[in-house]
């Protein structure tokens, strides 16, 4: 071996055993179901196509890798955290109280008030955390990626207030279509898994005191709570929606961020 091949730092070290591991691993897929040179072509041919389209490779991967990395993530206490998606857009409208996402009358869906709290796992409040929001509508459509949404449509940072509890108005979020048309949605279809992933509320809550945390919310009820593609819900983060005031629905969930070490 030559000296320029030598691993020279400690991450040439572990890229080179995870590239290993992964190559090791596909060769056994190959082995045991005798895949063929065409076989082989058609996915490189497929990985291509898929590559050519915005958005389309981190959807795939967030589909059948993201909880896995998930689950490496989590502090082991604290809120459970849950996968970002490929939906996220930094730099979010900063609102002011009453908090509003911004969002179209009668065209994104019914209102739902959310409040809360946020703490730190010692149990003190967290006033001043931000909550970097972002969902899609009644229809299941995320802004900035689906075109006819307005930008930053039901996106939005806020702040939790000097109880650490925090309250902002958005609307009750749909079962989400992957787009019918999509690669990755359709190497589910041919699968035979479902490409509708169950209605959720994305956000990542910071605070100087606390480590970070990038979780969603689910909604009890929704009719593909147990079949989400990608095998991302949790118990914990399932809330039930209220509505008993007869002006749309109301939740509430209280979110604990791990104190920083
Ligand atoms: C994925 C996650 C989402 O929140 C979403 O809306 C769509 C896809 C994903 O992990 O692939
Ligand atoms: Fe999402």
């Amino acid at each position: 071996m030559t000296a320029t091949m030598e691993p020279t730092t400690a991450t040439n070290t572990r890229l080179e055993a995870i590239v290993n591991d992964v190559v090791a691993a596909l060769t056994d897929v190959i082995s045991k179901h005798n895949v063929t040179w065409d076989e082989y072509r058609m996915a490189t041919d497929w990985a291509v196509k898929a590559g050519s389209v915005a958005h389309e490779l981190p959807m795939l991967g967030d589909v059948f890798l993201g909880t896995a990395i998930d689950n490496v993530g989590y502090a082991g206490e604290g809120t459970e955290n849950n996968v970002e998606g490929p939906f996220y857009s930094p730099g979010a409208p900063v609102l002011e109280a009453p908090y509003v996402l911004p969002k179209r009358a009668e065209l994104d869906g019914e209102k739902l008030v959310f409040s809360g709290t946020v703490r730190s796992t010692n149990g003190t409040p967290l006033p001043g955390a931000v909550l970097d929001v972002w969902q899609a509508n009644g229809s299941g459509e995320y802004s900035n990626f689906m075109p006819g949404v307005p930008e930053f449509n039901l996106r939005g940072q806020l702040e939790t207030d000097a109880d650490g509890r925090f309250e902002f108005e958005t609307v009750v979020p749909s079962f989400y279509g992957l787009p019918p048309d999509s690669v990755t949605a359709q190497l589910l279809k041919a699968i035979g898994r479902d490409a509708i992933r169950p209605g959720h509320i994305h956000l990542k809550i910071s605070h100087p005191d606390a480590q970070p945390l990038t979780t969603q919310i689910y909604i009890d009820g929704d009719p593909y709570i147990d079949s989400d593609p990608v095998g991302a819900v949790k118990d914990e983060l399932i809330i039930t929606l209220q509505r008993d005031g007869g002006d749309g629905a109301t939740c509430s969930f209280d979110f604990v961020l791990p104190a920083r070490a």
